[in-house]
């Protein structure tokens, strides 16, 4: 297959990448001009911030200041993560305009992630949607381990793809399939798209990929030949905690972008801008950044 004109970029450094941080609480200053600064840079989607259990994951406890703080630019879309009603009903009152529910293929990273089985997140995940849409509000849909599990190790791709189709079904507009431990290589990821493209159209599709073992980038080329046009990646590579084995963050959206600008595909996003970003939120968090890309250009 041709590779597509364009791809469009989910920046998740906000969320997927900050949510990880060991260490005391980022402070919703950093996070808000983070997000800021990434508005800055033309990317048109930027998850900001989770609705989740400040118990479970207190570095997203102030979703909703950083959701009312943010200075909304026009044409870019600030999405949330909703586990459940509580969730979107928060969500809902800090104005967020578009959400995402997440399930996984796997049965043991369901109950060790939201608590819950397969089938009880689905339940879950019902009413959020119906909510959801009544209030024009656009849900996205997650399916984590969707090449391997931290528990159950090797995942079938036919689960993979009837847990996308399940939440396709109930009306998220788009599912973004996550290598959650990045333990991916391409043949594979090729082989698991072949299985969830047959029950979920390619363009409704999104690849979520970690990089924890230097595979990411790899893999994404293996997708986009087979027609993926959606990545999500996370400035300066942001995400993971250092003493976790198998956390890691998404591939970085700096190199992603290197990649797609050298292929010919356009994004929409200024390159310098994102390294700036990426090397800004880096030194706050006291590191250098995760981006390749991003160091070559002398950005640390
Ligand atoms: P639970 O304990 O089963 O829920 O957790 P519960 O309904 O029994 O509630 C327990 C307590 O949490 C109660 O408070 C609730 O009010 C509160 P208490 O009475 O004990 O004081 N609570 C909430 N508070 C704030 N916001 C909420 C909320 N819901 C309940 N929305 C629950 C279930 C889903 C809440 C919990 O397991 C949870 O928050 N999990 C979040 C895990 C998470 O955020 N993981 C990271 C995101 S997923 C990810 O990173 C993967 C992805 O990137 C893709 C990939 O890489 O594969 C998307
Ligand atoms: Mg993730």
């Amino acid at each position: 297959m041709a590779l597509p004109n364009t791809v469009r970029l989910f920046e998740m450094g906000a969320r997927d990448g900050l949510q990880n941080e060991s260490g005391p609480i980022i402070d919703t200053r950093i996070k808000v001009e983070l997000i800021n600064r990434l508005s800055d840079t033309g990317l048109s989607h930027i998850e900001a911030a989770s609705f989740v259990s400040p118990k479970w994951v207190p570095q997203m406890g102030d979703a909703a200041a950083v959701m009312t703080e943010i200075t909304r630019q026009p044409g870019v879309t600030y999405a949330a993560l909703t586990p459940n009603l509580k969730g979107l009903e928060a969500a809902m009152a800090a104005g967020v305009e578009e959400v995402a529910v997440f399930g996984a293929a796997s049965e043991a990273f369901t109950q060790k992630n939201i608590n819950c089985s397969i089938q009880e997140s689905l339940a879950r995940f019902a009413p959020v949607i119906e909510l959801a849409q009544a209030n024009h509000i656009r849900v996205r849909g997650y399916v984590s381990t969707v090449m391997g599990c931290p528990y159950e190790g090797e995942i079938d791709p036919a689960q993979v793809a009837a847990v996308s189709r399940e939440l396709f079904d109930m009306g998220c507009y788009e599912i973004s399939l996550g290598d959650t431990i990045g333990v991916g290589t391409p043949l594979k990821a090729k082989r698991m798209l072949e299985a969830v493209s047959q029950q979920v159209p390619i363009e409704k599709l999104a690849a979520h990929f970690h990089d924890t073992y230097g595979q990411a980038l790899a893999n994404l080329y293996a997708v986009i030949e087979e027609g993926i046009a959606v990545i999500d990646a996370s400035v300066a590579g942001l995400g993971g905690c250092p003493y976790a084995k198998g956390a890691s963050g998404n591939v970085a959206t700096e190199d992603v972008l290197y990649m797609l600008n050298g292929l010919g595909i356009k994004t929409g996003v200024d390159l310098t801008k994102l390294a700036q970003t990426g090397h800004w939120i880096s030194s706050q968090l006291g590191r250098t950044s995760g981006s390749k890309v991003a160091l070559a250009m002398g950005c640390h």
